[in-house]
């Protein structure tokens, strides 16, 4: 469950969904009637009474219901199909979720809950940095430090594992959602245009890159003076001065974290590197990046966009494994 997205596996089937945290909630007859990918289309664009919901904000539940029933639609729409055998009797399902350290026992149960009230039987939660860790191929119970960062929507999630647990970590709560809202402000302060959401995430993807690489897209939007449509030319180079701060701060966090670890953990980061995942982590050329700013080994790992949950189909295949680490 991922502030941007939610990804579900079924055990060997491996990842059968994979769609946008949103659904659009109809505040007359009180139904839930978009879902995914759909919801997230039509953000900016529906009437009054269709409200679009993100059940999660900053890697955390604080939609319980509004998650529910995503979680309801998914398991009927992509879980259920793989279990035909049981047709006539709704079978148990066993879920594995996993939450950041972050959460506190009350946001860790909700999660919990909301698995169970949409139809699993069962519920184990793991801490999300360790998933992520096994995600990015590393054996988690060896005690060789390793230092991963997870940039998803919600959440920077700096963390060094080992052991079976996270040795130190560094949350940062402004993520991939915020460099949208910085290129909405950037356009709005530089150019008097006001953007959309959705258009601000697609500039983002489009243009942002550490390779030097200039590209340009013709962007439409609202005229800050006349409040009609007015189009601008935005380059790359607009789009990494608009997020300099924020991959700053991930830098300097990163930094700040290596500095305070004892010297045995900071020794073995130097010798590890630093494995880069989650959707940001495709941004071309941010190993290097990292790199010149760091002078530390840096490389973003294979399937970055999915290593949260093929950390836990990883840790489903071994379940003695999976219940050391269990926190709930
Ligand atoms: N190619 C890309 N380049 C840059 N950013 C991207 C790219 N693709 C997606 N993103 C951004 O990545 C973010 C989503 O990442 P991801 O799916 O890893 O997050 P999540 O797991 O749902 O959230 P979190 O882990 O923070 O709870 C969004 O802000 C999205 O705009
Ligand atoms: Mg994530």
């Amino acid at each position: 469950m991922g502030t941007s997205n939610t990804r579900i596996a079924v055990g060997e089937k491996g990842v059968v969904y994979r769609e946008p945290s949103y659904l659009g909630f109809n505040t007359n007859t009180k139904e839930f009637l978009f879902f995914g990918q759909e919801a997230k289309t039509i953000v900016g664009k529906t009437p009054d009474f269709i409200k679009i919901i993100r059940p999660m904000s900053s890697g955390i539940l604080n939609d319980f219901d509004a998650q529910v029933e995503y979680l309801r639609n998914a398991i009927t729409t992509a879980v259920r199909p793989y279990m035909v055998e049981f047709s006539l009797l709704k079978p148990p399902i066993h879920g594995i979720s996993c939450a950041p350290a972050i959460a506190t026992e009350i946001e860790r149960k909700a999660v919990v809950e909301s698995l169970q009230k949409s139809g699993c039987t069962q519920v184990t939660l793991v801490d999300r940095a360790l998933a992520t860790a096994a995600g990015c191929g590393f054996d988690i119970f060896s005690h060789e430090p390793k230092l991963v960062i997870d940039m998803g929507g919600g959440l920077i999630e700096i963390s060094v594992v080992s052991g079976g647990g996270v040795v130190t970590q560094k949350v940062l709560k402004s993520a991939g959602d915020n460099m949208n809202k910085l290129i909405a402000n950037y356009t709005y302060l530089k150019h008097g245009l006001v953007l959309g959401e959705n258009t601000c995430e697609d500039l983002k993807i489009k243009l942002l890159n550490f390779d030097n690489q200039e590209d340009t897209i013709n962007v439409r939007g609202k005229s800050l003076e006349t409040g009609l449509p007015k189009s601008i030319k935005l380059k790359s180079s607009d789009v990494r001065e608009a997020l300099t701060s924020q991959f700053h701060h991930i830098v300097d966090a990163t930094r700040e974290l290596i500095e305070n670890a004892p010297p045995e953990i900071a020794d073995a980061i130097f010798k590890n590197g630093i494995a880069l995942t989650g959707r940001i982590a495709g941004v071309k050329g941010i190993d290097k990046y990292f790199v010149e700013e760091l002078k530390i080994d840096t490389y973003v790992v294979d399937h970055h966009a999915d290593a949260t949950i093929y950390g836990l189909i990883r840790l489903n295949k071994t379940p003695e494994k999976l219940y050391k680490i269990a926190i709930s």
